[in-house]
């Protein structure tokens, strides 16, 4: 296989399980970082390193567009796991103008895909973080590179914070925590995104192979710490004053609390997908870090 796949978002949990398994599968990985020296660490929740598994490197700034310029010269197809979660930045600028800069790159180009690792349910959410998704969607179904688009439920690094708050004797749902969601593995979906890259033009809804309510999270984070549960019960009243606060305090709030709110309220069930538990996952992560 010597098709040379662009992967952007290469240094986050679920793009370096993406270069881990092009590599893996015999495809030149050309990497798009903003640091080659953070790549070359392991990642979080046991993410790994991205060492020997580049055959090219390449340093981005998606603020300057400039620097995407022929990201994908002479390569066969995009992956874009590019996102802010953490990064103190606007998902405005980064998930839409970014990854919209290196689709025209792409197109340029005449790349023969561009898979995007989108979110399940951004059509319908409000915050910024799910409007910038949802218009690079949009923008990459009307492109004429063929576009896939993944809708991951959470991923295992994420239900690792439920483990954080659980070892502080703390744990919250919104209302009676009913909404589902089944988490994958970040390998399990690389396995899904690199089995799936010369598919036509065409949108999946994946997750892991466990479906649990918010609730049953919490209890499962409470075991896995071994401490007595204490679930406290967001109500449904509090979360306009809980906005309200948040507009007034920073666009990074607002656009947070927002997404959380929203997410916590509705199902994010996706295929089932991959084989690995998250229980074990979970354990491993707390034993790590005891
Ligand atoms: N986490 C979840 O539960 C979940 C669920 C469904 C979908 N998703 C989506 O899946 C995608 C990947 O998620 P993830 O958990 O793997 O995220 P992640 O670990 O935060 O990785 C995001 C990647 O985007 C890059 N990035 C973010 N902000 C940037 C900026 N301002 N400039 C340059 N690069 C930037 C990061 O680079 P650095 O390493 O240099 O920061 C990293 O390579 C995201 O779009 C996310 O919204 C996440």
């Amino acid at each position: 296989m010597n098709e040379t796949i662009v992967v952007a978002g290469a240094t986050g949990y679920v793009g370096r399980h993406v270069v881990e398994a092009l590599d893996a599968e015999g495809y030149r990985v050309r990497a798009l970082v903003r640091s080659q020296e953070s790549a070359q660490a392991p990642g979080p929740f046991g993410a790994p390193s991205l060492r020997g598994r580049v055959a090219e490197w390449k340093t981005v700034n998606y603020s300057d567009p400039t620097t995407i310029r022929d990201a994908c010269a002479g390569a066969d197809r995009v992956v874009s796991a590019l996102g802010v979660t953490r990064q103190n930045a606007s998902p405005w600028d980064i998930d839409f103008l970014g990854n919209l800069s290196l689709l025209e790159d792409a197109e340029r180009n005449g790349a023969a895909s561009f898979l995007y690792v989108n979110v399940l349910n951004c059509e319908s959410g409000t915050s910024l973080t799910m409007r910038a998704k949802h218009a690079f969607s949009e923008s990459l179904r009307r492109s004429r590179v063929a576009g896939q688009i993944v809708n991951p439920s959470g991923y295992f690094s994420d239900v690792s914070d439920f483990l954080h708050l659980a070892r502080k004797g703390l744990g919250f749902t919104l209302g009676d925590g009913a909404a589902q969601i089944n988490p994958i593995h970040g390998a399990d979906l690389a396995d899904f995104i690199v089995g799936h890259l010369a598919e036509p033009s065409t949108s999946w809804d994946v997750g892991g192979p466990d479906t649990l309510s918010y609730r049953e999270l919490e209890e499962l984070a409470f075991r896995v710490v071994g401490r007595r549960r204490r679930i406290l019960r967001i109500q449904p009243g509090i979360q306009r004053p809980l906005q309200w606060a948040a507009d007034r305090t920073s666009p990074r709030a607002s656009n947070l609390t927002r997404f959380f709110l929203e997410s916590l309220k509705i199902d994010a069930v996706g295929t089932a997908t991959g084989h690995r538990r998250l229980e074990p996952f979970l354990r491993e992560v707390h034993q790590s870090s005891a």
